[in-house]
């Protein structure tokens, strides 16, 4: 079956969205933000934290950045008006980071200043490697002016561990993840049981830092082991959080998690550029084909 799966996870760029939507419902909220923060409102119910992502990246023009800049200072406010418990995650290249290093920075600022004025979090999500050194940069420029500053590390990288270390700080706010793009054997680990590796060493190293560890993975296995560090270094559950993609089966163990005293919060991507997130989760993770397709041969 999984050669299957690839097949249609190869194909479904090419069909109409109509096709796909079925497939991407799972992972992405809704369309606009009203709908979404029903969503966010029901996880805020059933104990979990969220951080919203208005989906895309790469704008073609200064005024399509201001839109999305615009349209993350609305979440904010919305977040604030209701007390939820949420922060958002934005991208650099979705705030014009392609187009000029300069119009990244201002809108990243200006949501730094709203967010620090409503006490909403922002975590800036990590890219592909041609932006980790300005990533890193625009974060600790904006953390050092605003509270409420986060971003994203890579275990794939060969880099991220050095970069904990060059990091640190009582302020740091760090997601670590496995990371997602495509990039090549010189800079990246490509070994599964290698990144595992190195994502446990990272966590330990952010852990026995003053940062805060937000450990972001739906693999299992990892997760057991990331139990186990927390466990034996004692380390205090204000220090960490647990996070994952909105929609990836997790079975119970996400309520095992909050069960002891963990925070979870869950990344909760929205908006109408659906059709493209779907498609590089679902050729990320093929197996969630059969399992689509049963829920919807089941209806
Ligand atoms: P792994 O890929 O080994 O998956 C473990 C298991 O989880 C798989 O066997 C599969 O069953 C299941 N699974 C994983 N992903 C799934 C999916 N999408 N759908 C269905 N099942 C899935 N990356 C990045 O480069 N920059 C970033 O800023 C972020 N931000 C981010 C935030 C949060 C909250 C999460 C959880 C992840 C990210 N990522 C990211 C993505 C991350 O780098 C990585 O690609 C995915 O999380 C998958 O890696 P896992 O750690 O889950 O392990």
């Amino acid at each position: 079956m999984s050669w299957l799966n690839s097949v249609i996870a190869a194909f479904i760029p090419y069909l109409p969205k109509w096709f796909a939507r079925p497939f991407a419902k799972p992972y992405v909220a809704g369309e606009t933000i009203d709908s979404t923060l029903e969503i966010v409102r029901e996880l805020n119910n059933n104990g979990y934290s969220t951080t919203l992502d208005i989906l895309g990246e790469f704008v073609h023009s200064k005024e399509e950045a201001t839109k999305v800049k615009d349209a993350y200072i609305e979440v904010i406010q919305k977040i604030a008006d209701e007390n939820l418990d949420s922060t958002i995650s934005v991208k650099l290249t979705h705030l014009g980071l392609e187009i000029d290093m300069q119009l990244g920075e201002d809108n990243i600022l200006t949501l730094a200043h709203e967010g620090n004025k409503n006490g909403v979090g922002i975590t800036i999500d990590m890219e592909n490697s041609t932006y980790t050194s300005q990533t890193f940069d625009i974060y600790k420029k904006a953390s050092s002016i605003y509270d409420g500053m986060g971003t994203v590390i890579q275990a794939y990288l060969f880099r991220s561990l050095n970069d904990i270390k060059k990091l640190n700080s009582p302020l740091l706010n760090l997601r670590i993840c496995k990371g997602i793009y495509n990039e090549s054997p010189e800079i990246a680990i490509h070994d599964h049981n290698s990144i595992n590796d190195n994502y446990v060493e990272m966590a330990k190293s952010l852990l026995n830092g003053d940062g805060y560890a937000c450990l972001a993975t739906h693999d299992l296995t990892l997760i057991d082991r990331l139990e186990l560090l927390i466990e034996s270094e004692n380390i205090q559950s204000d220090r960490f959080e647990f996070q994952v993609l909105y929609g990836v089966p997790m079975g119970n163990r996400l309520e095992k998690l909050k069960a002891k005293g963990y925070k979870v919060r869950v990344y909760v991507p929205y908006g109408k550029d659906w059709f493209e997130y779907s498609v590089r989760r679902l050729k990320e993770n093929p197996k969630i084909i059969s399992y689509v397709l049963g829920n919807f041969f089941k209806r």
